[in-house]
């Protein structure tokens, strides 16, 4: 099979950069799941730009440095900054709607921000977008949308990407689809940690499909934990939206003591990496608690209506009870190094979106600029894709790989130990012995991988192998990185030490030896 701009994953950054390119060109988009399955649909806080009188461009762009904590590029984050307006006014277009208040567009503030600058749909945002994107993609006649099924590997041609190997899932088939340009917008990784607020689909796709096509990737230590999802026992870890913060949630302890403002002078909206790590440390002590009572049933039920149903679910009403909080996995800010228009190290592949370290977030992301920079940059990148229609398309033969239906006990087993591992020696709190026990874990399980792998390939078989490359990284990296920034916390070196270690640690596979530089 053929197209013009093929594009693996169907998050807000697929999506965009499927409507911005369809005008030139014809689009396939592969997904594994349904198209709107992803993790920009679970977003609930918001996307953060500047839209009004008192807020600047200079001020959205000082607090990303802070938060990224000497690591962001200053050069891509003034270009995020400035093209936030702009990327608003395209999701307006494409008919997403923001709550508005008095007819302005209302904002709220989370961690890190000092000024209220975040857009939002009530507490459903992503769904908000992901909706309205879907209808867009579905009406266009030149997307195809191909769901469920996986995509395996990019194909190459001498270095230069032609294409991936896909995987149809229902019909347990695999074929080659051939582009111009191919685009992986794959997502996160969260799902490779036992606690996350990450759908089971994050599983490090298209991270580890550009590692082995020999792409540069950085900043892999760098994950970030939310500070607060419900904590209780028989509950998924569902996020529990920093926006409640930003309206005035407080934090308290099993005496009911407030205690952020003992830690940072911001309190409850100090940056994530603060706030995770005093709730992981309190937790040793007992339960910590998210209060929002004192706001009122009325104001709770219309501004976080989703987060009032879902704890419902676990017989918590969060109008009249504390809500037990604890952290979890919820984003990685490194991935495949690419520029401001998606381009990668790899002739004629580009990425966007989570998967992707743009440079914007360096050592930690301010939040709701995720949303932000999967738009900006998925919008510059369409501009100049319109080049790869000069490309031909390319059909060398390529290896073949084959289905098999490989039995889902092991593979469940496996990859709950590797979850779990990686929750207790590469979590929010790391050190060098902890990280050498993973990598030996690490070493074992990919060596049964290969085994197991030997007569063919299923879905949930590729995804334990990605999970298992991915886990590799940010172990390396972590254990690489001999300081604490941002998200990346060590017990054995606590300090942030900028004489050494204001770098980033690049990764690239060269044959079977994985090549690590720093930039
Ligand atoms: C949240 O709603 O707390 C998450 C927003 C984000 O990750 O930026």
């Amino acid at each position: 099979m053929k197209t013009d701009f093929l594009i693996v994953g169907s998050g807000i950054a697929g999506l965009n950069f499927a409507l911005k390119i369809a005008k030139y060109g014809k689009v396939i988009i592969v997904t594994k799941k349904e198209i709107m399955e992803s993790n920009t649909n679970l977003a609930q806080g918001g996307i953060a730009a500047v839209t009004q009188k008192g807020d600047s461009v200079q001020l959205h762009i000082k607090d990303t440095l802070t938060v990224g904590s000497g690591l962001s590029n200053k050069r891509i984050v003034k270009l995020l900054a400035e093209q936030g307006p702009e990327a608003i006014k395209s999701l307006l277009s494409f008919g997403v709607s923001f709550d508005k208040e008095n007819d302005e567009l209302h904002l709220t503030t989370e961690g890190g921000h000092s000024m209220a600058r975040v857009l939002h749909s009530g507490d459903s945002t992503g769904r908000e977008i992901e909706q309205a994107m879907t209808e867009s993609v579905r009406e266009n006649k030149d997307i195809e949308v191909f769901e469920d099924c996986f995509a395996i590997d990019l194909l190459l041609n001498q270095a230069e990407c032609i294409g991936a190997k896909i995987l149809d899932i229902k019909k347990r088939d695999v074929c080659d689809i051939f582009a111009r340009a191919t685009i992986l917008a794959t997502g996160g990784v969260g799902y490779i940690y036992q606690n996350t607020t990450n759908p089971e689909i994050a599983t490090g796709d298209g991270i580890a499909m550009a590692l082995r096509a020999g792409a540069k990737l950085e900043d892999m230590e760098f994950v970030q934990f939310h500070p607060t999802t419900l904590n209780k026992l028989g509950a998924p870890h569902f996020l529990i939206s920093e926006a409640l913060r930003g309206e005035g949630a407080i934090l308290v302890n099993e005496a009911g003591k407030r205690f952020m403002l003992a830690y940072d002078s911001m309190g409850e909206l100090a940056p994530r990496d603060i706030i995770a790590r005093t709730i992981f440390n309190e937790l040793k002590n007992g339960a910590v608690y998210l209060d929002i009572r004192h706001k009122g049933k009325s104001f709770v039920l219309d501004r976080f209506p989703m987060i009032h149903q879902e704890c419902l679910k676990y017989d918590l009403d969060i109008t009249e009870d504390l809500i037990p909080v604890s952290p979890a996995a919820h984003y990685l800010c490194g991935g495949i190094k690419t520029n401001e228009y998606g381009q990668t190290t790899i002739a004629n592949l580009l990425a966007f979106g989570e998967c992707t370290c743009t440079g914007v977030h360096g050592a930690n992301r301010l939040a709701s600029n995720s949303l932000l920079e999967s738009v900006v940059f998925s919008s510059l990148g369409a501009q100049k894709a319109k080049n790869y229609l000069k490309n031909k398309v390319k059909t060398t033969s390529q290896k073949e790989t084959v289905f098999s239906n490989i039995e889902t006990q092991e593979l469940n087993y496996l990859k709950a130990d590797l979850r779990k591992a990686m929750w207790d020696y590469v979590g929010i709190i790391r050190n060098n012995e902890q990280m050498q026990l993973m990598l030996s874990k690490l070493e074992k399980l990919n060596t049964r991988l290969v085994t197991i792998g030997k007569n063919g390939v299923n879905t949930r078989f590729l995804e334990l192998k990605n999970m298992t490359t991915v886990a590799n990284l940010i172990t390396k990296a972590a254990q690489t990185r001999k300081e604490s920034r941002g998200t990346h916390y060590r017990t054995d070196y606590p300090a942030t030490d900028d004489k050494n270690w204001l770098k980033h640690i690049r990764f690239q596979q060269l044959e079977e030896r994985l090549d690590v530089c720093f930039s």
